[in-house]
């Protein structure tokens, strides 16, 4: 069955800025058909039912519950294998899943975890993914990234609040994700698809566990509603100057360099 609306398929929305991404997304306008991406289909009915439940009276967009581990390439086929039947394309991909490794545990797996979820993941989901949004007539990749992954930031003291934290494993993920979505916003260019990587901020989210996010209420986090708001612009095109810019499109305007 063909939609005639835009079909956008955000991963890792089950809690966070993805969660919040489905909500902005369905109150914008009826002319989404919404995935919402989660690896656990327990979790991810909980939450369209929690989110029909709250915003019954504001969703115009329909939403649906796709099931998608980013790690796990037979449900990512799975999930590309659905889309297609239920919608011939997908217009619009937002590489959203990411993960922080808090817990105890020695260096390789705590890197060799981080790039599987932040890197190899959407590498997959977009080179699955890829013969779908090439149907779409105007194809967007987007990646969530973050100011943590960026090179230039890393290295400038101004950063005051940042220079100091360390994270060099969840940074050095980001940053190969950025060079993902650079690539492909090489490549992809020839057949009209725009891509970005996106940073949404300093969020009040689970990526660090409860105690992160009491943590992150304490140091002045944004409400992950202020990254939905932003990331609903550059998909319905409000940021495409900036995605056409060479940096890491902000959810504040403009673009932080790689
Ligand atoms: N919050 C911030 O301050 C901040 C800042 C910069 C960038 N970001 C980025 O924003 C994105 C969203 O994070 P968030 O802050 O919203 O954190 P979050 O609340 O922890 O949400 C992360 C989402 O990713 C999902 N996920 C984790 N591993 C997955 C996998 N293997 N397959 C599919 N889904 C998976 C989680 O699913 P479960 O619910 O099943 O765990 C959850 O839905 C991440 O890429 C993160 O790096 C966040």
């Amino acid at each position: 069955m063909a939609s005639d609306k835009t079909v956008v398929l955000i991963t890792g929305a089950s809690s966070g800025i993805g969660l919040e991404s489905v909500i902005a997304l369905a109150q914008k306008s009826p002319d989404f058909d919404i995935l919402l991406g989660s690896r656990s289909v327990e979790k991810g009915k909980k939450t369209l039912d929690d989110i029909r439940s709250s915003h019954a009276s504001s969703l115009k967009g329909s939403i649906s519950l796709l099931s998608i581990d980013v790690t796990d390439q037979k449900s990512i086929v799975a999930a590309k294998e659905e889309v297609e039947t239920k919608f011939g394309r997908l217009d619009v991909l937002i590489n959203n899943a990411g993960i922080i490794v808090t817990r105890q545990t020695d260096t390789l797996t705590k890197l060799r975890e981080t790039f599987e979820t932040n890197v190899f993941g959407p590498a997959i989901v977009t080179e699955t993914f890829e013969p779908l949004l090439k149907k779409s007539s105007n194809p967007r990749l987007i990646y969530t990234s973050s100011d943590q992954g960026s090179i230039a930031h890393r290295l400038d003291p101004r950063y005051k609040t940042k220079y100091k934290i360390r994270g060099d494993y969840y940074r050095m993920s980001k940053s190969a994700l950025n060079m993902l979505a650079a690539c492909h916003k090489v490549d992809f260019a020839e057949w009209g698809c725009k891509v970005c990587a996106f940073n949404p901020g300093f969020c009040v989210t689970n990526l660090t566990g409860e105690a992160g996010r009491a943590m992150r209420i304490q140091n002045g986090a944004r409400d992950a509603r202020d990254a939905a708001d932003a990331l609903v612009e550059v998909v319905t095109g409000q940021r495409d100057a900036d995605i056409e810019k060479s940096g890491i499109v902000d959810l504040d305007g403009g673009v932080l360099p790689w």
